[in-house]
């Protein structure tokens, strides 16, 4: 990528919905318990979308915030997209009721179906598109709302998921700077693993999908486990090999937020000290798409990059998918 436009990010923004829910108040809806929840997830809360609030409403929070970040309005933007697995309908697509919301008249608008690793998935294809010179700004956000997917009466899962939106706004940036090198895949194979089968072509809603929990989140979480720490090692080193990088280079890590054993086994095996990882799984839970977008934001609000740090972002998710990606901020 390097004789490229360079192209990085010019604006961050972030939105969580106001109601949080403790794993106390889940105790009082499943046989569950604060001490499991934390042992096996490093979950102590997540944010409930409430009622009224759709998955462009949250991503609509980030995208101002990103916007004015940058100096911008939409009026500046020529591509949106939404990586999420929970659009407020199938279609139109999320990023278009979104393009109207932000007043980004003629820009070209989709969803991206990536899940969890949407966000990387979106930074590589906005990337690609600036780097040719078809557009120049894009918004990129990974916003879901999965507690409209969670079926709160299996603690297997609903001690999991959160809802939250980060966007980040994408231009050219000075020589030296911005996405260094990519690493997205998938494994079709394992999609069975994690997935929501019912509403689709294949299984159109009906009273049968609905009596058996069709339209909930499914997970074999042991197996996604063992995916998800093999391919956060492979994707990591991948991409770093791709910048021509050492994992020492690295100044700041910022996994995909599912479970902190899985972001501790990747710590450990690429020997990154705590202070230079990114964790807020516990405040969150999983928020899928939004996942790597809030924690790469939060940490730019604290203050944890400078100009110049190299950042890896790393997930992995339904698919099966992966996505890697080396920033200079
Ligand atoms: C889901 C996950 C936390 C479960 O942890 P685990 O250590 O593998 O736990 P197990 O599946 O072995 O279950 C152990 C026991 O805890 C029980 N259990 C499951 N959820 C529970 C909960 N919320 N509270 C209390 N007990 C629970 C299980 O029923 C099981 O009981 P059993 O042995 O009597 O059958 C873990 O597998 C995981 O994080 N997987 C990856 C999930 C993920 O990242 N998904 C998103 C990908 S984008």
């Amino acid at each position: 990528m390097n004789n490229l436009r360079p192209v990085g990010v010019i604006g961050t923004g972030k939105y969580v919905p106001e109601k949080i829910l403790t794993n106390s108040d889940l105790e009082k809806m499943v046989d569950t318990n604060d001490e499991w929840i934390v042992s096996r997830t490093g979950i102590k809360e997540r944010h409930i979308a409430a009622p009224d609030q759709a998955t462009s409403d949250l991503a609509y929070e980030a995208a101002m915030k990103a916007l004015e970040s940058a100096g911008m309005t939409g009026s500046d933007l020529d591509l949106i997209i939404v990586a999420t697995i929970t659009p407020d309908s199938a279609f139109p697509s999320t990023a278009c009721i979104l393009q109207d919301k932000l007043g980004a008249k003629g820009a070209a608008a989709f969803d991206l179906s990536a899940a969890c690793s949407g966000f990387v998935y979106g930074l590589a294809t906005a990337t690609s598109f600036i780097q040719s010179g078809m557009y120049n700004n894009a918004l990129v956000i990974g916003a879901d709302c999965l507690s409209r997917i969670t079926d709160y009466t299996d603690r297997n899962t609903c001690v999991l998921f959160g809802d939250g939106a980060g966007a980040v706004v994408i231009g050219e940036v000075p020589e030296g700077r911005g996405f260094k090198s990519f690493d997205l895949g998938a494994e079709g194979a394992g999609g069975g693993l994690l997935q929501l089968e019912g509403g689709g072509s294949r299984l159109p809603a009906s009273a049968e999908t609905v009596e058996n929990k069709k339209h909930y989140i499914y997970m074999n979480g042991r197996e996604v486990f063992k995916f998800a720490v093999r391919v956060m090692g492979t994707a990591t080193d991948e991409v770093l090999r791709k910048a021509a990088l050492e994992r020492t280079d690295v100044d700041l890590f910022v996994p995909h937020q599912a479970n902190i054993r899985i972001i501790q086994s990747a710590m450990q095996r690429l020997e990154l000290p705590e202070e230079k990882v990114v964790v807020n799984v516990d405040k969150y839970a999983n928020t899928s798409a939004a996942s790597i977008p809030l924690a790469l934001v939060e940490a730019a609000e604290e203050g944890r990059m400078k100009a110049g740090d190299t950042i890896l972002m790393v997930g992995f998710g339904g698919g099966l998918t992966w996505g890697a990606s080396v920033l200079v901020w």
